[in-house]
This record gives structure tokens, sequence and C-alpha cells, in this order.
């Protein structure tokens, strides 16, 4: 039988209530068959410092070690002043490092992202595409989950109510497991 697909998925956010992070529970939700999504948490990732990359810390070794065993990556990210949270761009410095050990390299990824606004997180999704062209990470291109007003779209219980955009999440990974199997392919 084929060896389920691991996929590893964070959020930009550290908010217990996160929009961002109740996509990343859909996505677990709604997972196609074989596939698992394991959620890591950015809260314990320190901030970087160059000074100290010899003596990586345990989070960020665990992080990274994470990131290497997964098959894919899922990012859900809020839009912070029209880029990507420095939490989150934080833990993709750390993993990416040190030089010659990005442990993002050749990643299949799919990016989704969740905002009060109306262009649901948008730009902050294009700033991300353009790290992942250093870090080798392989970005889909489509669908775009971006998810406008999702506070209106997320239920009391921090539940993905709109029936839309569930759909899109599983186009979504639908499409990533695609690109992981081909990456597995020798
Ligand atoms: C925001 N927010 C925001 N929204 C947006 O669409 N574009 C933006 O540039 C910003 N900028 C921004 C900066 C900062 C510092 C904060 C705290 C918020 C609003 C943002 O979409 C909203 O707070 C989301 O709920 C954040 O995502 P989580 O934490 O719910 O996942």
């Amino acid at each position: 039988m084929e060896k389920k697909i691991a996929v590893l998925g964070f959020a930009g956010s550290l908010r217990k209530d996160s929009l961002n992070k109740a996509l990343l529970r859909a996505a677990v939700e709604l997972a196609p068959a074989g596939m698992t999504i394991e959620v890591f948490d950015l809260g314990g990732i320190p901030l970087f410092n160059q000074d100290a990359e010899g003596a990586m810390p345990p989070a960020v070794r665990e992080f990274k070690e994470k990131i290497r065993k997964a098959d894919a990556i899922l990012i859900a990210t809020p839009e912070y002043n029209y880029s990507v949270p420095g939490v989150l761009k934080n833990a993709i410095d750390c993993a990416s490092r040190p030089y010659g050990d990005n442990a993002f390299d050749r990643k299949p990824l799919a990016i989704m992202s969740a905002s009060v606004g109306m262009l649901g997180g948008a730009r902050a999704q294009y700033h991300l595409r353009q790290t992942c062209v250093f870090l080798n990470l392989r970005a889909l291109n489509a669908p775009e989950v971006m998810v406008p007003a999702a506070h209106e779209k997320i239920d009391a219980a921090g539940r993905l109510a709109d029936e839309k955009t569930r759909a899109k999440i599983v186009e979504l990974l639908e499409k990533l497991a695609g690109e992981a199997r081909r990456n597995r392919a020798p």
C-alpha cells in the first residue's frame, strides 16, 4: 500500500482564536484519503540571531526535522501591514539556516490566508511567494485560497463554516497531494 502523504502545517499567527489556525483545522478535517496533516505551533521558535547559528535551539531543530520528514508543507498566514507576520518570517528564516542547510529545499507548498479585510491576505501571499523562490519551495500557484472577511466565515466554535471556502481547501489539498507524489517519485 502507498505510504501516506505527510504534510506539515503551520500558521503565521500565535493567537488562540486565530482565523488562520481555523483554516489549518479545516484542512486537517478535509484532508483527502492518503494524506495526514500535522500542525506545528510556531510559538516556541525563538527570534533568529545569526550569532547563535552554531547552537541550534531545540525548537528550531524539531521544526527543521519535521519539515525534512514531511512530503509537503501547508502554510496559513495572516497579512500584517501588507506582508507576512514577523512570527512566520522568523520561523522560515530559522529553518533556512545555517547557509546550505535549508530544510525547505524542493518541498511542495500550499499557501492559504485569512483576513478580516477584503483581499483575504493576497499581498501577504505574494510576499511569501517571493521568499519561496530563494528557498526553492515549490509553491502551488492555484487554486488560490485567500479568505476575505474571514471572521464572517468562521463560527463561534472556530469552525470554518463557509462551504465555498471548504471546497477550495479540498481542491488545494488534492493538488498538493499530486505534487507531493510526483516529487517523491524517483
Ligand atoms: C492586521 N490586519 C491586516 N489585514 C489585512 O487584510 N491587511 C493588512 O495589512 C493587515 N495588517 C495588520 C497588521 C497587524 C499588526 C494586525 C494585528 C492585523 C488584520 C488581520 O487580517 C486580522 O487581525 C486577522 O484576524 C489576523 O489573522 P489571525 O490572527 O486571525 O489568524
